[in-house]
């Protein structure tokens, strides 16, 4: 009975399309709105570096942390923990993981709808002979609507709703096959164009050269905040993924492979975005507003801007809709498994529920701006609490269960299915029992107020 529904279990059907799922759901607004806006607020090359040390040190072991609970457990993020240790309170960790799903897919799914707007935007020309301020007005008036972004939000969550039903191989590992190159060639393409402007040495110096003076104790926190955030990790989306994983697979590479592009992918974005900034003469720390005013600015000054315009925006909402759909699978999985639903009905309630969610996400950033809960509008409310509460406390739960719970031994059971090299499993187990909780408790102590630096 036990083997049936294993071999019943959908999962991945090749390495590629391991990497390209995973790697898809790492890279996305994270990569291209959020990496380079922090970027240009937190001082540019110095930042990176920091960045760069939180990947490898925290991000890289949390993932394969998870990996290791997934596919040990062969369950969701919830069932895993249940099966891994039966009749104690870690399935809590899984619950966390599905509560801050439906939080972080209800705002995702907004900002990707903005995406939508602005592929719509750049290809009637909209940005062409505005002045600065008026393509500022035009992204205020936009977001503020009522009926506008929602239209947008409804119909990206539609398309979620869509890849998520057809399943993890003929869904998620498909869509996710053809939309991860594309992504690659469309930022290539921005990247050329980027380097070739005349002055974009700077933008480049600005990104690679650090300035160490710039380091802020709040940039490092926002730095490791935010690898977990880019990484998908902290809510049992690689747990998800990771028991789609074949016990073949090598996890660790696999954890390496989806580290490194996503790695990549943001630097790139951060290729494709300063070097412009700065050979048009505007300020790199625009904040938030970055790609949907700086940019729309840049790309109308730019040769062949309008072209690159509408690339640009494609590209942001295929990174948001191969991340969305991992989102969207965290709960679709959970409902499945545990909750016993045809994948059918389970995907329809899941994203209308996550939809209706979304709406007031809308709706805050206008006509609901003055509702606020704890000082927070609706959409703030949402992303604070996933993003800087059950994320790194998600995140240290993880790292704790396979560092403290599960042991050296387990771990080393799971990682050597094929005899493949596990000579850094003493590191690993160092990382996860260590520095990732300590360094992730500080981050949460930070996030939640209670530690200020
Ligand atoms: N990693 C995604 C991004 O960078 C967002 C995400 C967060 C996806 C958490 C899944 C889980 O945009």
């Amino acid at each position: 009975m036990e083997n049936n529904k294993l071999q019943e279990r959908d999962s991945f059907g090749s390495k590629l399309g391991i990497i390209a799922a995973a790697a898809g759901s790492a890279i996305g607004l994270g990569n291209i709105w959020k990496f380079p806006y922090i970027t240009g607020v937190y001082g540019g090359a110095a930042f990176i570096v920091i960045y760069l040390i939180c990947i490898a040190a925290i991000g890289f072991p949390v993932m394969l942390s998870e990996f290791i609970i997934g596919r040990k457990g062969q369950r969701n993020a919830i069932g895993a923990f249940q099966k891994l240790a039966p009749g104690t309170p870690w399935f809590l960790t899984g619950w966390m993981g599905v509560a801050a799903a439906f939080m972080i897919l209800a705002f995702y799914g907004v900002v990707a709808g903005w995406c939508l707007e602005y592929v719509f935007k750049a290809l009637i020309n909209s940005f062409a002979g505005q002045s600065p301020e008026a393509i500022g007005n035009m992204f205020g008036s936009f977001i503020s609507s009522t009926a506008k972004p929602i239209f947008w939000q409804v119909f990206f969550m539609l398309l979620t709703g869509l890849i998520v039903i057809a399943g993890v191989k003929d869904g998620i590992e498909k869509y996710a096959k053809i939309l991860m190159p594309a992504l690659l060639v469309i930022i290539i393409i921005l990247d050329i164009r980027a380097v070739t402007l005349p002055g974009a040495k700077a933008g480049l110096e600005f990104l690679f050269k650090p300035d160490w003076g710039k380091v802020s104790a709040q940039g490092v926190l926002v730095a490791l905040g935010h690898a977990f955030f880019s990484l998908s990790l902290g809510m049992g989306t690689m747990i998800t993924y990771g028991s789609y994983i074949g016990k073949k697979e090598n996890l660790a590479d696999t954890a390496i492979q989806v580290t490194i592009a996503d790695t990549l992918i943001a630097l790139l974005a951060g290729i494709a975005i300063f070097p412009a900034v700065f050979a048009f003469g505007i300020e790199p720390g625009a904040g938030a507003g970055l790609v949907f005013v700086t940019l729309p600015n840049v790309f109308q000054q730019m040769p062949g801007g309008y072209f690159f315009a509408i690339l640009f925006f494609i590209l942001l909402t295929v990174a948001a809709l191969t991340s969305s759909i991992s989102i969207l699978e965290v709960v679709v999985a959970y409902f499945v498994e545990d909750l016993k639903m045809a994948r059918k009905r389970a995907t329809v309630i899941a994203t209308i529920a996550i939809t209706l969610l979304g709406i007031p996400c809308s709706l805050s950033m206008g006509s609901m701006s003055k509702v606020t809960f704890f000082g927070k509008n609706f959409f703030d409310l949402l992303d604070f609490t996933a993003s800087n509460i059950f994320l790194p406390l998600g995140g240290l739960l993880i790292s704790a269960f396979v560092g403290w719970y599960m042991g050296k031994k387990e771990v080393e059971a799971e990682v050597n299915q094929e005899g493949v090299n596990i000579s850094y499993i003493p590191l690993f187990m160092f990382l996860v029992k260590f520095i990732a909780p300590i360094a992730i408790a500080i981050v949460f102590l930070n996030g939640i107020g209670l530690l200020k630096f």
